[in-house]
Parts: C-alpha cells; sequence; structure tokens
C-alpha cells in the first residue's frame, strides 16, 4: 500500500551466529535521527494510534513477534512483524496501532527525526481529513 512498504536486510551468517547491518543508504533510505524500543508490553496492549506528517520510520521485530495495523483513508493492512531480517517501512501520513506483542518481542523502531510532538496527528478524525488531502493530492 502507498508509503508501506516491507523491507528485506541481508543476514551476515557464520559459525559464530547471525548479524545484520542497517547502513544508510545502503539498506536505510533515509538518514538515520533516532532509535528507540518498545519492549515489555503486556497482553492485550494496543500502542500507536496516530500518523506522522513527515516521519518515516522502520520497524523491525528484532526478538519475538508483533502484528502492526496499517491504515489510509483508502487502504488497510495487517502485517506481522516475526523475523529479525524483515522490516517495515512506514512513510508520511499512515496511521499505525501495533498488538499482539509476544512475550519477550522487543520491537526496534528506525526514525528519520528527533522526537517531535507536533509532527503527531493522535486524533483519527483530523488524520483522516489530513490524509485524504495527502494522498489524493498525489496520485
Ligand atoms: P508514544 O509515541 O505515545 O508511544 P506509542 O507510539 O508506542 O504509542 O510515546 C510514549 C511516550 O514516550 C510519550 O510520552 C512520548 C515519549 N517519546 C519520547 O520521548 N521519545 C520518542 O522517541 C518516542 C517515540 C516517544
Amino acid at each position: 500500500m502507498r508509503n508501506v512498504r516491507e523491507v528485506k536486510f541481508n543476514v551476515i551468517t557464520d559459525n559464530r551466529g547471525k548479524m545484520i547491518p542497517v547502513e544508510y543508504p545502503k539498506q536505510l533510505e533515509f538518514p538515520l535521527k533516532r532509535i528507540y524500543y518498545i519492549y515489555d508490553v503486556g497482553e492485550g496492549i494496543r500502542r500507536g494510534f496516530h500518523s506522522h506528517n513527515d516521519l518515516e520510520q522502520v520497524l523491525i521485530a528484532v526478538n519475538g513477534t508483533v502484528k502492526i495495523l496499517v491504515k489510509t483513508p483508502y487502504e488497510e493492512e495487517i502485517v506481522e512483524l516475526n523475523d529479525p531480517s524483515k522490516g517495515l517501512y512506514i512513510g508520511p501520513m499512515v496511521w499505525r496501532e501495533m498488538f499482539d506483542f509476544s512475550e519477550n518481542s522487543v520491537l526496534l523502531v528506525l526514525a528519520s527525526h528527533e522526537y517531535d510532538e507536533s509532527d503527531y496527528i493522535r486524533d483519527y478524525n483530523i488524520y483522516e481529513h489530513k490524509a485524504k488531502t495527502y494522498f489524493r493530492r498525489r496520485k
């Protein structure tokens, strides 16, 4: 769907284990400004419930499984992340919710900008209105 795609990372495997490098611009399409990780999420918890005006992110379940709902006024998808070599790119103006975090799951997020509360859209009605204009303009 628009502004959302799966990203595949190369795994470097040898007899000592596995390693995945993520470097801009080789494996990442934006220069990295911030990372954060979400873990210790209890059963039944759903997080996110927002979009961003400009921020680009790549989400990777480096351990365990996490489901991600990505949604625009025109499209909607649920992606299960369960493989450290797969990421989910989420660009601007996509509503996201994260849920079904498995026990011991760790969701790593790579972000294109520093934390900026003014880039968030947390009200779904405001999001929908803005996103309709955003995606119509880019058809
Ligand atoms: P929030 O964006 O609500 O988390 P989620 O998207 O998982 O629902 O962030 C939770 C709190 O953490 C909120 O008070 C803002 C703060 N925060 C930072 O200080 N820096 C960050 O990079 C992020 C993502 C959040």
